[in-house]
C-alpha cells in the first residue's frame, strides 16, 4: 500500500508540473512564434560612447531598433572584416522590411588608434546600416563589460610598439528593440545561417 501511495504522489507531482507547463508555455506555442530572448542572460546594458560623427551616444539612442552589437577595431587583420561582411550580406538576404529595423553597432576596442574618422572611412565598407562606435578608454571598458566582451592589447615579437594587434572576443550580438539579449552569432558562421536565424528573431 505504501508504495502505491508513493507511485500515485510521483504521478499528482508529474501531472501538475505538466499542467503547469503548458499553461506557461500555451501563448507561446499558440503563436509559433520567433524564439523568445532569454531575459536571464545578463548581456549588454547602459553605454556611453562616440560614433564616427564625433556625436555621444547612449544605449538609450538605439531602442525601438534591433541591435547588431560587434566589437572588434579597424586594424583587425582578418576577423573583424570578415564578421562584418558576413552580417553585411545576411542582413542584405533579409526582405527590407525586416532589414530595415535593424542598426549594426561596431565599436571599436582600440580607441587609441580608432578615431570617429577613422571609423567613418572604415564603415564605408561594410553594410549601410552600421555606425562605428569609439570613445575614451573607461567608456570602452564600460561597454565592453556590458556585453561580456574580452580584449587585450598584443604586441608581437619583433613588431614596433604602434603596430599591436587587439586579441577580442568576436561574437555578434542580437538585441531586442527593449534593448535586451535575443541571441548571439559566432565567429564563422555563414551569412545564410545568419540570415535564417536573424529572420526567425526579427518580427
Ligand atoms: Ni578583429
Amino acid at each position: 500500500m505504501h508504495s502505491r501511495a508513493r507511485i500515485l504522489l510521483y504521478f499528482m507531482v508529474a501531472a501538475i508540473f505538466l499542467i503547469v507547463g503548458i499553461t506557461v508555455r500555451l501563448p507561446q506555442l499558440l503563436e509559433g512564434s520567433a524564439p523568445q530572448g532569454d531575459g536571464q542572460v545578463a548581456i549588454g546594458g547602459p553605454f556611453e560612447l562616440v560614433d564616427h560623427k564625433g556625436n555621444t551616444v547612449t544605449d538609450k539612442d538605439f531602442l525601438g531598433s534591433y541591435t547588431l552589437v560587434y566589437f572588434g577595431y579597424t586594424f583587425c587583420p582578418d576577423v573583424c572584416p570578415t564578421s562584418l561582411q558576413t552580417a553585411a550580406t545576411a542582413l542584405e538576404m533579409l526582405p527590407m522590411r525586416k532589414s530595415n529595423k535593424v542598426v549594426s553597432l561596431f565599436i571599436t576596442i582600440d580607441p587609441e588608434r580608432d578615431t570617429p574618422e577613422v571609423m567613418g572611412e572604415y564603415i564605408k565598407h561594410f553594410h549601410k546600416s552600421l555606425i562605428g562606435l569609439t570613445g575614451t578608454q573607461e567608456q570602452i571598458k564600460q561597454a565592453a563589460k556590458a556585453y561580456k566582451i574580452y580584449y587585450k592589447k598584443v604586441v608581437e615579437e619583433g613588431k614596433q610598439e604602434d603596430e599591436y594587434l587587439m586579441d577580442h572576443s568576436a561574437f555578434q550580438y542580437l538585441m531586442g528593440p527593449d534593448g535586451k539579449y535575443l541571441t548571439h552569432f559566432n565567429h564563422g558562421i555563414t551569412p545564410e545561417e545568419m540570415a535564417k536565424k536573424l529572420s526567425e528573431y526579427i518580427r
